[in-house]
């Protein structure tokens, strides 16, 4: 026991200095060697523990049941593009919700189903140990439909705009007020309808509470459920009284709760709002269908423009993703500042589909981080560019978030390419981005559209150069 409780502390260490390690590109390789480190001493420690006072056979079951996910985890993790990220992390939160909640029930089963025989938790604390179980299940199940629900958005297996329920904030209050009287009902008297009841009405809320959120606010979602599966983790380490597992799910939880304040921040978005179900979505209109005329542009007359600039902002999002575009523009800016020009990037905190995920591919096309700037810190510098090269960004430099009050994004702050003497636009057709609201930029005055795969036209650009 002692023994295991060492281990468990080492453990809790290597994982705070994995999240600091995280926090920083230069330092973020460590940070995962001390995050995998931590989680083996965990892993064998608990495998350990369970050994003293369980049979052989059941170990063996443990250890097979092990094998068998992480054979199945090293392949899905090895197969997925980086663009799958998002959907497979809202996946992997739904089963960490459904551990909770089978942990909750099988608190129960174990302790309140066995009312009148001896069990584990003395008569006195048979109350703690029913609220443990109560609220276990609650945020386990809220956790575990709440990331379908993600993940069947971000995979566009449904459709990503906001389910609007009449009344949907009394909705989810009364569920809530339902939940508090479930609990404490369920302390007095523990019954298997009531948990029944609870189970149920959480899988809903869950449901609807990530169903009611709209595209363009997906990344808080992401960052969010994070943050309810730690908190589902830290309620199973009270049910299971395993000490390291309530610190990694307080972890987990209070800093996913950190990132989706950021994320909002970023997004001009209220964090409460978000949280409660979309709350304040009212106030915007369907999709802004502005049409007009745009003006194409070849890969040969965007590498003229090119050679004239005397400075040059890229501004990547999803589509770069998409193309696999970043070795290619590491290229492109290589050649321009050679030929010397100004090379800069500009990254919205939400470009792409996950927090970095514009930093992480421009990294591994070893593009040097100097030249490669925030949103606020390029935004003030935009008007003075000669040159910006929007690739597969659509979302992240839409002028109507700014502009038009109606927009589903207004209010979102976004990179004002717009001020730039030329923008050349990377894409494949006229559609919209993730949050399906047409983009005024493609018809301004000083617009180019590039169509095609983003990787091609690089290249294309390259040639011409
Ligand atoms: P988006 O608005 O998603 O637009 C990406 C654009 O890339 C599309 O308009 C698409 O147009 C183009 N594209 C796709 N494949 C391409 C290819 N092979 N070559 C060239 N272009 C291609 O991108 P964004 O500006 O990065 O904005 C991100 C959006 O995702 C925001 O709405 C954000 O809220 C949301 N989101 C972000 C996250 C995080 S954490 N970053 C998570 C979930 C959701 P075509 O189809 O015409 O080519």
């Amino acid at each position: 026991m002692n023994a295991a409780a060492a281990a468990y502390i080492v453990a809790a260490l290597l994982f705070v200095l994995s999240l600091a390690g995280l926090s920083k590109h230069e330092t973020a390789k460590s940070g995962n060697a001390f995050g995998i480190a931590g989680m083996a001493i965990a892993l064998a420690a608990t495998i350990g523990l369970a050994a003293q006072s369980i049979e052989a056979a059941a170990v063996g079951l443990i250890v097979v049941a092990m094998a068998a996910g992480a054979a199945i985890g090293l392949w899905r993790a090895r197969r997925v593009e980086m663009t799958g990220m998002p959907e497979l992390i809202a996946l992997l939160h739904s089963f960490v919700g459904l551990a909770a909640v089978l942990v909750g029930w099988n608190g129960y089963l174990s302790v309140e189903a066995q009312a009148g025989t001896q069990t584990e938790v003395p008569a006195d604390l048979l109350g703690i140990h029913s609220a443990e179980v109560v609220i276990g299940v609650f945020i386990g199940a809220v956790t575990l439909t709440g990331s379908i629900v993600a993940f069947l958005k971000l995979s566009a297996r449904i459709p990503s705009n906001p389910l609007m329920l009449p009344g949907r904030n009394w909705l989810n209050l009364g569920a809530l007020v339902a939940f508090v009287a479930l609990t404490v009902a369920f302390v007095v008297s523990p019954g298997l309808g009531l948990l029944v009841a609870v189970t149920v009405l959480a899988l809903a809320l869950g449901w609807h509470l990530v169903a009611s959120i709209g595209g363009g606010d997906m990344p808080v979602v992401v960052s969010m459920l994070n943050s309810y599966s730690g908190w589902a983790a830290a309620a199973s380490g009270f049910l299971l009284d395993n000490d390291l597992l309530i610190i990694t799910g307080a972890l987990v939880g209070s800093s996913g709760a950190y990132l989706s304040w950021i994320m909002c921040r970023a997004m001009n978005r209220s964090f409460l709002s978000v949280i409660a179900g979309g709350f304040g979505n009212e106030g915007s209109t369907a999709t802004g269908t502005e049409d007009g005329v745009h003006t194409e542009i070849t890969a040969e007359e965007v590498a003229e423009l090119l050679r004239d600039a005397k400075s040059v902002v890229i501004t990547p999002g999803y589509g770069m993703a998409v193309a696999h575009a970043q070795g290619p523009v590491a290229e492109l800016t290589r050649k321009l500042a050679e030929s010397g020009a100004e090379v800069r990037f500009g990254i919205h905190p939400v470009a792409g589909r996950l927090p970095g995920h514009m930093n992480v591919l421009l990294a591994e096309a070893k593009v040097p981080y100097d030249i490669v700037l925030e949103m606020d810190e390029i935004n003030d510098d935009l008007a003075a560019t000669s040159v910006v090269l929007v690739i597969g960004a659509n979302d992240t430099v839409n002028p109507a978030a700014l502009e038009d009050p109606g927009s589903p994004i207004a209010g979102m702050p976004v990179l004002q390419v717009w001020e730039a003497g030329h923008v050349v636009v990377f894409k494949r057709s006229m559609s919209t981005g993730y949050a399906g609201v047409q983009n005024p930029l493609f018809f301004r005055e000083n617009t180019r559209m590039l169509f095609g795969d983003a990787r091609e036209r690089v290249e294309d650009i390259l040639k011409a150069l």
